[in-house]
């Protein structure tokens, strides 16, 4: 049926600058920058999933065409073997000659906000050494995680995760193409789970399409490692309609059908929150209530003590 072997993040990873979702402004600044030939290092700062990796490499293809993976090197700057490795291999990347007729290659490094401080320092140095031969396209989470001296010497792009409704056109295409039954309900949680994050979308759906063409919103919010958004309201409701005992049986109920840790409802519970039929000063209380339960969660407390501590502010609204 569906042919396992071939990984959908890669058989839906877009090739050109025109099927890449969301990011608009982005794009379209990218496209004329190679357009013109003129590519400044760049520093792509956003969340995991959106197109960062995707974009540099539209790039790498629009430059180089089919020499595009001769000219184009993709390192971790968290690479296990240590930043020495990565910044030899850089030097010998950047040293040789680009194959065909182009003025430089470049070096994709991931996740640099895994970079000392010191080590950023190191790295704008090459970067400054080989700019006549090569442009540098740096990939983190967090801007603010980089040092000023390197930022200044990027072009610096701030992706999003993606809109609700640019999730559902990934959606719709990959439902099309590999035959897929969802509806409304099961999209919604795609939707949730995906948290604008394209790749674990495309993920929970090729998880979902090996077991049955149509994907259910059983199967989703299990994959994701979610509750059912209605269960989770239904759970709160009890609480304040005084059923406090009903209330947390079915919280832990839940939690252990799901296989749920106390950090993945919580999340859960403070995004329902907004939707409960109560005073908007009363949801405030609520959500300020959640950061404070999660936070002692991290810090080491029983989940499900902490779980019941939060029910028991939902009661008496
Ligand atoms: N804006 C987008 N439009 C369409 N597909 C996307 C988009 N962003 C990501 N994807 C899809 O999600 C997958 C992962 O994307 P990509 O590798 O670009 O993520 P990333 O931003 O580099 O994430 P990370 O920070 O985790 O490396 C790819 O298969 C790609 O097809
Ligand atoms: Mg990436």
């Amino acid at each position: 049926m569906h042919n396992i072997s071939t990984i959908w993040t890669e058989k839906y990873r877009p090739d050109a600058f025109e099927q890449v979702k969301g990011q608009k402004d982005i794009v379209k600044t990218l496209a004329a920058m190679v357009e013109k030939k003129n590519l400044p290092h760049l520093l792509f700062a956003g969340p995991p999933g959106c197109g960062k990796t995707t974009l540099s490499i539209i790039i790498a293809k629009k430059l180089f065409g089919e020499d595009w993976k001769r000219n184009f090197l993709e390192l971790n700057a968290s690479d296990e073997r240590g930043i020495d490795v990565v910044r030899n291999t850089i030097k010998d990347f950047a040293r040789t000659k680009t194959i065909g007729d182009y003025p430089f290659k470049i070096i994709y490094l991931d996740e640099c906000d895994s970079l000392t401080k010191e080590a950023q320092q190191a790295l704008r140095r090459t970067m400054e050494n080989f700019v006549s031969s090569t442009r540098f396209v740096l990939s983190c989470n967090y801007s603010s995680k980089i040092v000023d001296a390197i930022q200044s010497r990027c072009a610096v792009f701030k992706f999003k995760p993606l809109l609700q409704e640019e999730i559902n056109h990934v959606i719709d295409n990959i439902a099309k193409t590999e035959n897929l039954t969802i509806n409304e309900e099961t999209r919604k949680a795609l939707c949730e789970a995906a948290e604008g994050d394209v790749r674990k979308l495309t993920n929970i759906l090729q998880s979902c399409a090996a077991i049955d063409d149509t994907v259910t919103e059983d199967k989703v919010c299990d994959l994701a490692s979610v509750a059912r958004p209605k269960e989770v309201k239904e759970i709160l409701q009890m609480a304040i309609g005084g059923k406090f005992e009903t209330a947390r049986n079915k919280l832990l109920d839940i939690m252990l059908q799901h296989g749920l840790s106390g950090l993945d409802i919580i999340k859960q519970i403070q995004k329902e929150v907004w939707s409960l039929d109560i005073p908007d000063q009363k949801k405030v209380l609520l959500v300020d209530k959640c950061g404070e339960i999660e936070f002692r969660m991290v810090e080491g407390s029983d989940e499900f003590i902490q779980l019941e501590a939060l029910l028991a502010n939902f009661m008496g609204f």
